[in-house]
C-alpha cells in the first residue's frame, strides 16, 4: 500500500487525508497541535490514520508528501527543509499552497526538483480541480507524478505553464472578491443578495461553460466577437476598488448574515456539501474532459 504524509491537519489536511484513505493510500498526518489525537478520532473516525506531531517519523518512509500547514512561506521553507532531508529522492513533496511561488517555498532546498504546489479548492474531497504549478527548477517527473497521483484521488487536475503568485484560481477570485466587497461597501448590494445574484447567474453559468465558452454563447452564432465589440464595448467604466480602511464593515456584514462559530459552520458545510454532491454528477464529473473545446 502506497503511503502519503500529510502536513498538517486543518480544514485542507483532513479533507486530502478523507481522500487519500478512500482511494486506498496509507495516511499519515503529522501536526503540532495539542488536540491532534481528538481532532483526528473525532473527523477521521473508523479510518486508519496515523496521526503524530513528529514531521520526520511520519515522513520517513513516505510514498508522496502533500503539505498543508500555515500559509506563511517562513514556516513552508522550514517544513520543506525537513521533508526534503527524510524522504527518499524520488518522492514528490506537494504543498497546498494557495498563493505562495514554489520557487519560494523551494528556496535553498537541494530537494527543489522534488517541490510543486497541488493546490486543491475547498473541499479537496469534493471539488475536482488541483492547480498543479511547478516552480523553475521542479522536475518534469515531478509534475508527471503529482498529476497522476491527483487523477489516481478521482481530481481533475491542471498543470500551469509556470508560477505566478496567487496561481490561476485565487487570482480571478481576488478580483471577483474585491469588486464583491466594493459594492457592498459602496451600498449597491447586501451580502445576501450578492451571494444571491451569483449562485443564481454566474456561479451556475461557470459551472457549466467557463467564461470563455460563455462568451462564444453570449455572441450567439457570430461568436465571443460579436460580444466583446457589442455589448463588451458598452463596459467602458472604471471598476473601482474596495477601501481597505472599510473591510471591517463588509465583514461585519458577512458575519450578521452567516454566523460565526462550530454550529453556524457545520450547518454552511453541510449545506454546501450537499449542494456539491447534487450537482458533481450530472455535471460530468469526475470524467469530463478539460480540453473539451471541440464539443466531441
Ligand atoms: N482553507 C482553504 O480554503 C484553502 C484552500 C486551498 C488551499 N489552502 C491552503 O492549504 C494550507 C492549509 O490551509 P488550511 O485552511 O487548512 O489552514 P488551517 O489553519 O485550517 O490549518 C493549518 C494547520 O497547520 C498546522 N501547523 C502549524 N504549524 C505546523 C507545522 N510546523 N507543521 C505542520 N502543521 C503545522 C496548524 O496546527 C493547523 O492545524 C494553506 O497553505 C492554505 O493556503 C487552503
Amino acid at each position: 500500500m502506497s503511503v502519503v504524509t500529510i502536513v498538517g491537519a486543518g480544514v485542507i489536511g483532513i479533507s486530502w487525508a478523507r481522500l487519500f484513505d478512500a482511494a486506498g493510500w496509507e495516511v499519515r498526518i503529522s501536526d503540532p497541535r495539542p488536540d491532534l489525537g481528538e481532532l483526528v478520532e473525532r473527523e477521521l473516525a473508523g479510518r486508519p490514520v496515523t496521526a503524530t506531531a513528529d514531521l520526520v517519523a511520519a515522513a520517513s518512509g513516505a510514498d508522496f508528501v502533500q503539505e498543508a500547514g500555515p500559509e506563511q512561506e517562513e514556516v513552508k521553507r522550514e517544513i520543506f527543509a525537513t521533508l526534503a532531508a527524510h524522504t527518499r529522492d524520488d518522492v514528490v513533496l506537494a504543498s497546498s499552497s494557495s498563493s505562495l511561488l514554489p520557487s519560494a517555498i523551494a528556496r535553498g532546498n537541494p530537494a527543489a526538483d522534488r517541490i510543486v504546489v497541488g493546490h486543491p479548492f475547498n473541499p479537496p474531497e469534493l471539488m475536482p480541480l488541483v492547480e498543479v504549478v511547478p516552480g523553475p527548477r521542479t522536475a518534469a517527473t515531478t509534475v508527471d507524478r503529482a498529476l497522476e497521483v491527483y487523477r489516481g484521488l478521482g481530481k481533475s487536475p491542471i498543470r500551469l505553464k509556470k508560477e505566478i503568485p496567487g496561481f490561476v484560481g485565487n487570482r480571478l477570485q481576488k478580483v471577483f472578491n474585491e469588486q464583491a466587497a466594493h459594492l457592498v461597501q459602496q451600498g449597491v448590494i447586501d451580502v445576501p443578495d450578492l451571494d444571491h445574484l451569483v449562485r443564481a447567474s454566474l456561479g451556475l453559468r461557470w459551472a457549466v461553460t467557463g467564461p470563455f465558452e460563455s462568451g462564444v454563447l453570449g455572441g450567439g452564432p457570430a461568436g465571443m466577437r460579436h460580444l466583446v465589440e457589442h455589448v463588451g464595448s458598452q463596459l467602458a467604466f472604471d471598476a473601482g476598488r474596495p477601501d481597505p480602511a472599510r473591510t471591517g464593515e463588509v465583514l461585519d456584514a458577512v458575519e450578521q448574515a452567516y454566523g460565526t462559530g462550530e454550529t453556524a459552520y457545520a450547518h454552511l458545510a453541510a449545506r454546501r456539501d450537499d449542494r456539491t454532491r447534487a450537482v458533481l454528477e450530472p455535471l460530468g464529473w469526475p470524467d469530463l474532459p478539460s480540453q473539451d473545446t471541440q464539443g466531441q
